[in-house]
């Protein structure tokens, strides 16, 4: 699996290290209710069976740990994986990294990820009707509302309403600011 960059963020497979890191922070409810696999408590055997189930390379998986460039810290994790419907992915940062952009710059890169290297058509996600913020952070990339249906989140013991959202490359490319130093003919090839 590869790794990604971006202005500020690595991303690139999970490791080992990464299970100190995950035990604190997905360990803290305000983020573990906000995702529909994470268990709450979450444990050391839960952060080492993940690491260990994610494999050298699966099909259709492809997970990252978040590491902030500057000085290597682990903040969270972000994951696109085949399902039923198509490609979904999910994203989650520890509590001390929130409000500073991360979730949208590590969502982007993946969402390049998704577009132009695998060549996806189109990718969706669903947030909780109270984590408004995850739904903010969807609507910037270019997603669209897709309805919405009651979902398992697992720290909750209980089924929430969750909002689906599409992505489609083009709408992603309509939102791209052009100084990512895509041309404009390469997006209209993009976009075709
Ligand atoms: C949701 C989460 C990933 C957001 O991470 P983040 O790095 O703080 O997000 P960003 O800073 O990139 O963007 C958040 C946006 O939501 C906005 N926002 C924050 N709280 C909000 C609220 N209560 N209502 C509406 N918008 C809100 C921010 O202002 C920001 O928008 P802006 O850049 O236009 O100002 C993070 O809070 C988290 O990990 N939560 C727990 C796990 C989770 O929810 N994962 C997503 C599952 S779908």
């Amino acid at each position: 699996m590869c790794t990604l960059e971006s202005e500020r963020l690595i991303l690139r497979p999970p490791r080992p290290g990464d299970i100190a890191g995950m035990i604190v922070w997905l360990g803290d409810y305000s983020v573990s209710k906000n995702l529909s696999r994470v268990p709450h408590p979450y444990n050391e055997e839960d952060a080492e069976n993940f690491v260990a189930g994610i494999g050298p390379r699966r099909e259709g998986r492809h997970v990252f740990s978040i590491l902030r460039k500057e000085d290597g810290v682990f903040v969270g994790g972000i994951g696109l994986h085949e399902d039923g419907a198509g490609f979904e992915f999910g994203y989650w940062l520890g509590k001390p990294f929130w409000g500073q952009g991360f979730a949208t710059e590590a969502a982007h890169r993946l969402m390049r990820f998704a577009f132009e290297d695998l060549g996806l058509a189109e990718v969706h996600a669903g947030w909780f009707h109270d984590n408004p913020a995850s739904g903010h952070v969807l609507a910037k990339l270019g997603a669209r509302h897709n309805g919405s249906s009651m979902r398992e989140s697992r720290a909750r013991g209980a089924k929430v309403l969750c909002h689906e959202m599409l992505l489609t490359r083009a709408d992603f490319l309509r939102k791209r600011p052009p100084s990512e130093g895509v041309s404009r003919s390469d997006r209209q090839k993009l976009m075709a």
